[in-house]
C-alpha cells in the first residue's frame, strides 16, 4: 500500500460553532454545516457538532471531552477567533493543546490576506492534544471556507503523522495542483 493509501484511513472529526447568538438560536449557523458537509465529503467521519457560547471555560470543557472521551482525531472550531472582547477561542485552545502546529495558522493568515486585510484580525491558533489536531477557523461561512480550503490538503497526512505513522514523508505526492 502505497504511503498515501495509508495516509486515508477514515478519520474522525468534530465541528465546534462558537457564536453567543447561535448557542441562544438567534442565528442560523451556516458555518458548522458547512464544515460538517465538506470534511465529509473529503473523507472524514464527523461524529460531533454543537454550537456552544463564547464562554472560556465551556469551550475548554467540550474541546476536552471531545478529545479525551471521545477521541475525535481532527475538531475544527469555527468562531470567536478575533479581537472582540468576547472572542476566546484561541485561549481556551492553547489551555488544551500540548503542542502548537504554528505554520498551520500562518498558511491560514498568509492565504487569507490575498483574499481580505481583516484577515490579520483572526488570532486563531492549531495545536495538538494527544493523538487529536484542533484547528480554530474564523466564524463567517465566508472565513470559514477560505481557510478550510487552504489546510484540507495536509489534515489527513498531518493526522497520520501525529498519531505515530512514521513512513518517509518523501513519498508523498504534492496533493493534485500544487
Ligand atoms: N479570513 C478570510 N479568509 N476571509 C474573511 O472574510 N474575515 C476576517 C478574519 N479572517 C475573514 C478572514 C474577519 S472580518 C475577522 S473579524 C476575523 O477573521 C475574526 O473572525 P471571528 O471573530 O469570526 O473568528
Amino acid at each position: 500500500m502505497s504511503l498515501q493509501g495509508r495516509d486515508r484511513r477514515r478519520y474522525t472529526c468534530g465541528v465546534l460553532t462558537l457564536s453567543d447568538k447561535g448557542a441562544r438560536g438567534e442565528r442560523e449557523d451556516t458555518s458548522g454545516v458547512m464544515l460538517c458537509e465538506l470534511l465529509r465529503v473529503e473523507g472524514f467521519e464527523p461524529v460531533a457538532y454543537e454550537i456552544i457560547a463564547d464562554r472560556r471555560e465551556l469551550i475548554v470543557r467540550t474541546l476536552v471531552s471531545w478529545v479525551d472521551e471521545k477521541g475525535i482525531d481532527l475538531i475544527i472550531t469555527t468562531g470567536g477567533t478575533g479581537v472582540a472582547p468576547t472572542d476566546v477561542t484561541p485561549e481556551a485552545t492553547l489551555e488544551v493543546v500540548g503542542k502548537l502546529v504554528p505554520g498551520i495558522a500562518e498558511a491560514m493568515r498568509q492565504a487569507s490576506l490575498q483574499k481580505t486585510v481583516n484577515a490579520m484580525l483572526s488570532r486563531g491558533v492549531a495545536g495538538i492534544r494527544g493523538q487529536s489536531l484542533i484547528i480554530n477557523l474564523p466564524g463567517s461561512r465566508k472565513a470559514a471556507g477560505e481557510n478550510i480550503a487552504v489546510v484540507l490538503p495536509v489534515l489527513q497526512h498531518a493526522l497520520y503523522k501525529l498519531q505515530g505513522g512514521t513512513a518517509d514523508c518523501g513519498g508523498v505526492p504534492p496533493p493534485a495542483g500544487r
